[in-house]
């Protein structure tokens, strides 16, 4: 079957929802798909638990945009684009209020304004939250918006390829989940908004099981560069048996990182800014305890403990009700009455498809949230900017693309690239085929975190690039056992680990090329920031025999220049 639309958003989480939302709304006219990959509120916007980020100047009233900007330039440690992050700090407190309008039921102070949180890295107090579960509330909040506006929704639609006609936006191709059916989704506008590819990670990630990078490869083969890949964050308090995240929240309201010697380890390595420096900060100094032995360990690996006994069970309740639920469910543990046991866990892809101020390459097609690399991020995000991301460039590229749609001329999807889709499912039920999805999964997860985790040598990564492109090698060879064609997981699961191979390559390719070490970024072998050879993007693009081309672009300085980074 074969639909087209004038607008087509791939993804719905808060971003998608956000485009849909204000796509219908700049231009009624327009008519306005979202296809998904799963059932919109099971987006993992939910996992965001922590706060939005907005100078709303509510706690600490001399907060501004302005130091918004400055946090986020100098945790990006200086390669944010400084236009796009005056942009996203600008409309942060604009977008926060159009939630609350929209019906975000925001936690509160007393004085009846939406309540505020401190959050790592920053020198003001600005996370607005909905207690722990802040992208939960602003995904359903969305969603019931874009159903009141009318917006169409093709759920359990897997995304496959990404079309255009020399640098014109087509459409895309998808696979009913529910029947295997392929189909095209002829579009004047792609908005792709797919979420981030740290699952990539073996069992040491945050991330829905979903999160495998389908907008990022899609784009990726269809020529568009992939940018600043080798940035991946590691969320510094991950739980020790299954990575879920504990908001930093957590610690914004009060919480103790310790040892095994009862230390609050944190004053070693951040004396001022402690349990709430950076994220790539304290993921790096929680991995240095691990290392030199003093984490606890267990049957589930080495951890630390994050303590909240202190803050007493009633703050416990209110504040962090879904951080006590997960720990009962997945630790078996109460924390008004023990502390969380907690280590790094890959948590957020800072690199993705290139996009400025969302737009790509290709006329019509943007993209935006974590699959995409606006970028304001550069080599660090600070927690609390990723939903106000998702939130700022939604919005901007459901506007863009309502206003440009009705000027633009339909170019359909061609029936050979449907063909092209079909053929390319049926080749993975070859009897010729061999090699099993689960392995090859499980190794793909492991080389990423031993090769490409928090610290990095040439050494592992060079290994890891090799292993990568073994792997890949032997994903010609996947066989696809399950042949139903009613919500066939198997496929989907093969389709995934393509997607997560390519990016994978991304990732320990251009981690590899770049020799310095800077936010996320850390190589043993060159432990200093290198601003004279390396103060610049890397992109990433796909040349016709499968391999890799690295190249890099220039930085949108602004305001501020580049400084030594401390906390
Ligand atoms: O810690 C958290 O609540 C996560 C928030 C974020 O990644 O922005």
């Amino acid at each position: 079957m074969d639909h087209s639309f004038d607008i087509v958003i791939v993804g719905a989480g808060g971003g998608g929802l956000f485009a849909a939302l204000e796509a219908i709304r700049t231009n009624p006219l327009a008519t306005v798909a979202v296809v998904s990959k799963v059932y919109p509120t099971r987006s993992h916007t939910s996992a965001a638990q922590g706060g939005v980020n907005a100078a709303l100047a509510n706690k600490d009233k001399d907060d501004s945009v302005e130091l918004h900007v400055f946090d986020t330039v100098k945790g990006s440690d200086y390669l944010a684009d400084q236009d796009a992050v005056d942009y996203l700090c600008g409309q942060a407190p604009l977008v926060v209020r159009e939630l609350e309008n929209l019906g975000a039921p925001f936690s509160r102070f007393a004085d009846g304004t939406i309540a505020q949180r401190p959050f790592g890295g920053t020198v003001k107090d600005r996370c607005c939250y909905c207690a722990d579960k802040t992208g939960h509330t602003i995904l359903h909040t969305l969603f019931e918006q874009c159903l009141r506006q009318g917006v169409k929704f093709f759920n359990e639609f897997f995304l496959l390829s990404l079309e255009h006609d020399d640098g014109q936006c087509q459409g895309v191709v998808a696979m009913n989940m529910r029947n295997s059916s392929i189909e095209a989704f002829s579009a004047k506008s792609v908005i792709l908004a797919t979420g981030g590819h740290a699952k990539m990670y073996w069992n040491r990630s945050s991330n829905a099981a979903g999160n495998t990078g389908d907008g990022q490869a899609a784009a990726l083969r269809a020529g568009i560069a992939l940018k600043d890949m080798e940035f991946i964050q590691f969320h510094p308090t991950g739980l020790r048996k299954s990575g879920l995240l504990v908001t930093e929240g957590a610690r914004g309201e009060g919480g103790y990182l310790l040892n095994r010697h009862g230390q609050r380890f944190m004053s070693r390595y951040a004396p001022q800014k402690m349990e709430l420096g950076p994220r790539d900060l304290v993921a790096r100094s929680m991995e240095t305890e691990i290392l030199e032995g003093n984490a606890f360990t267990s049957d589930a690996g080495s951890y630390l403990e994050l303590d909240l006994r202190h803050l007493g069970a009633e703050a416990i309740k209110k504040k962090l009700p879904q951080i006590r639920e997960l720990c009962m469910h997945f630790e078996g543990i109460d924390p008004i009455e023990e502390p969380i046991p907690v280590r790094p866990t890959a948590h957020y892809s800072m690199g993705g498809i290139d996009a400025g101020m969302a737009q790509t390459a290709v006329r019509g097609i943007y993209a935006i949230g974590e699959c995409a690399c606006v970028s304001v991020h550069g080599a660090n995000r600070l927690g609390g900017n990723s939903l106000l991301d998702i939130l700022v460039f939604g919005k901007r590229a459901g506007q863009e693309a309502a206003l440009e749609a009705p000027q633009r001329k339909a170019r359909p999807v061609s029936p050979a690239a449907v063909r092209k889709a079909a053929d390319e499912i049926k080749s993975y039920a070859s009897h010729e085929r061999y090699e099993r999805y689960g392995t090859i999964r499980e190794e793909m997860g492991r080389t990423m975190a031993d090769k490409a985790g928090i610290y990095r040598t040439e050494a592992k990564l060079r290994s890891g690039v090799e292993e990568i492109k073994t792997l890949r090698e032997r994903f010609r060879h996947i066989r696809l056992f399950d042949t139903g064609t009613v919500y066939n997981t198997n496929l989907f699961q093969i389709l995934e680990l393509k997607n997560m191979l390519d990016l994978a390559l991304c990732v320990t390719a251009t981690a590899l090329e770049r020799q310095e070490s800077r936010g996320s970024h850390y190589r043993n072998d060159f432990p200093v920031r290198d601003d004279q050879s390396w103060h610049k993007h890397s992109l990433c693009t796909l040349q016709e025999n499968g391999d890799i081309r690295l190249g890099t672009g220039p930085v949108t300085m602004g305001k501020y220049s580049l400084e030594a980074r401390s906390y």
